[in-house]
Parts: C-alpha cells; sequence; structure tokens
C-alpha cells in the first residue's frame, strides 16, 4: 500500500526558529516541556517501504535522513531517495537541495516554472546533471516518482517564493507556482498540500472523500504573528489560510475540511507560533473535528 512518512511537519524556519524565543520555541528548547523540536516541511512517500520518494527537499534533510533508519544507505554508496519532487519553490522545500549533492544518482521533479527558479540560482549547479536527472512535470498530468507509484500535481491558490516577492505578490495565484500533490494506489486517494492561499469549491470538490490529506496547518489564526509578536504579516499575506477564520477573511481549513467525508486529516507545515502544537483548546479545537497535527517520524501506511 501506499506508506507515507512526515520527515519535517514544521513551517519555514522550523521549530525552535534559530532566532525566536516565543512560548513555543521556548518550550521545544526544554526538554521537560514534552513538546519535541520539528523540523522543517517535507514528506516521504514509498510503496514497498524499500525505496522512496521525497516531497520537498528542507533545509532540514540532513537531520531528517540521520532520525530515520528507511533512509539510511543500504550499501557503501547508496540511497533509498530515489526522486525528489519540489512543491514550492520557497527555501524551506529547496533548501535542502544542497545538503544532497554528493554524487548521488536520483530523479528531481518540479515544474517548469519551480525548475526555472532553480536555473536562476547558480548554487544549484552543485547537482551533477550527470547522477541528478531534471524531470518537468505538468499540471494535471500523470508521472510517477518512484516505480509502481502514480501521481498527478495541480495548481493550488498561492504566491511565488518570499524571495521573489518583488513588492507586493499577487495572492491566490493558482499556476505552476504552488501546487498539490495527488496519490492513487490500491484503490486509496491521498493528497498533499503542504501550502495553500484557500479552498475554492474546485479544490474541495478534488480532494473530497479522499483517504488522506496532509493540509498547510501554517497558522491557526490569520494575524497569529502579529499577536505573538514574532512579525508583521497574515497568513494570507504569506499564502497560507489559517485554520480558522472567519468568512469575511475567507474561512479557516479546519471548517471547510470538516466537512468533506476525508478519512484521516493531518496538518503539517505548522508554523513555529502556532498553538496546536500544545495542549489547549486550539489543539483540542482540531483534535475534536477529527485532525491530527504531524509531527516528525509520524508513519501513514493506507493498506
Ligand atoms: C512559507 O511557507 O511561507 C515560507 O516557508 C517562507 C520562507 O521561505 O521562509
Ligand atoms: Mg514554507
Ligand atoms: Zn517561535
Amino acid at each position: 500500500g501506499l506508506r507515507f512518512l512526515v520527515l519535517g511537519s514544521a513551517a519555514g524556519g522550523g521549530l525552535p526558529q534559530w532566532n525566536c524565543n516565543c512560548s513555543n520555541c521556548a518550550a521545544a528548547r526544554d526538554p521537560s516541556s514534552g513538546l519535541q523540536p520539528q523540523t522543517q516541511s517535507s514528506l516521504a512517500v514509498s510503496i514497498d517501504g524499500e525505496t522512496w520518494a521525497i516531497f520537498n527537499a528542507s533545509p532540514d534533510i540532513r537531520q531528517q535522513i540521520q532520525q530515520t533508519p528507511h533512509l539510511h544507505p543500504k550499501a557503501l554508496r547508496h540511497s533509498p531517495i530515489q526522486s525528489v519532487v519540489i512543491t514550492n519553490a520557497d527555501v524551506d522545500h529547496i533548501g535542502g537541495l544542497l545538503t544532497i549533492r554528493e554524487k548521488q544518482a536520483f530523479s528531481l521533479f518540479s515544474t517548469a516554472a519551480i525548475g526555472s527558479v532553480l536555473d536562476a540560482s547558480p548554487v544549484f549547479r552543485v547537482l551533477d546533471p550527470d547522477f541528478v536527472a531534471r524531470k518537468t512535470i505538468r499540471l494535471d498530468e500523470d508521472f510517477s516518482p518512484l516505480d509502481g507509484l502514480e501521481a498527478r500535481i495541480f495548481a493550488v491558490p498561492g504566491k511565488v517564493a518570499l524571495f521573489l516577492e518583488d513588492g507586493e505578490p499577487e495572492l491566490g495565484l493558482e499556476g505552476e507556482q504552488t501546487i498539490g500533490v495527488e496519490f492513487v494506489a490500491n484503490g486509496k486517494r491521498a493528497y498533499y498540500i503542504p501550502g495553500c492561499a484557500t479552498l475554492p469549491d474546485w479544490l474541495c470538490e478534488r480532494i473530497s472523500g479522499a483517504d488522506l490529506v496532509f493540509f498547510d496547518g501554517t497558522v491557526f489564526t490569520d494575524d497569529e504573528m502579529i499577536r505573538v509578536g514574532t512579525g508583521i504579516k497574515t497568513g494570507q499575506r504569506m499564502g497560507h489560510m489559517p485554520i480558522t477564520g472567519d468568512d469575511a477573511g475567507g474561512g479557516g481549513s479546519l471548517e471547510a475540511l470538516s466537512k468533506l467525508g476525508i478519512g484521516r486529516m493531518v496538518y503539517v507545515h505548522i508554523n513555529n507560533t502556532n498553538p496546536i502544537w500544545r495542549q489547549g483548546p486550539e489543539r483540542d479545537a482540531v483534535t475534536e473535528a477529527g485532525f491530527e497535527v504531524g509531527h516528525d517520524g509520524m508513519e501513514i501506511e493506507l493498506a
């Protein structure tokens, strides 16, 4: 069946973030708090448990491989990682490409738009083309990131990567910049959508009735970073719809997803400021609505 392994459940920066001492980050540095540190956004997928496709190469990929025996080399020079697929070009999803540069063969899948962002930075030439096969994937077409695994990408509302913003970016852009991934195997259907700005009707219909959805859980409330005092941006401005929200603000993912008859709903790409990291009313609201809070090392198999 389809096997999923959450390599990193935190948003850009991770938990704790290097320069943050908010209450969550402080707790994640305190072993007695019970809140474990969490690495940046990435998901591993396998059919046979032997070979894996990695969705997003986080700056923490070295640590993620180290803490995941499935991904350790099985010979002098070897990796169970057969491919890497990029869902957007933010640093938390591409930074790890610089770590896995050691003349190891794998396929690197991206849309043409995301590929051109990689091509525009000469540093990514460290990925030796004699070993790393760059493959362009098209929206709404099938591709095979692993032998025996069918997947399909589709545009979700998003924006260009943060480091490409030039003034106010277009929000809610539907194109090749931000994608979701659909997996189908053995009659099961699953989705990976770590960044998403809104849930329009077409997207709700698409994921309705799925067996499993990993979804953008960056912020619990749109103005969370402002209220915690760590930043001046809303979730919407960052291209991330909040978990909760009023209709005027476009609503929240919790209410929208809860109505769709999805088997398992897991929040990933969770920002360090998000109160769902810890026990409390916000986490209760999420779990009572049937969601799980993703964590590093979380394994889900759809048998
Ligand atoms: C985001 O998802 O908003 C990004 O990870 C921002 C960043 O690259 O730091
Ligand atoms: Mg991110
Ligand atoms: Zn923090």
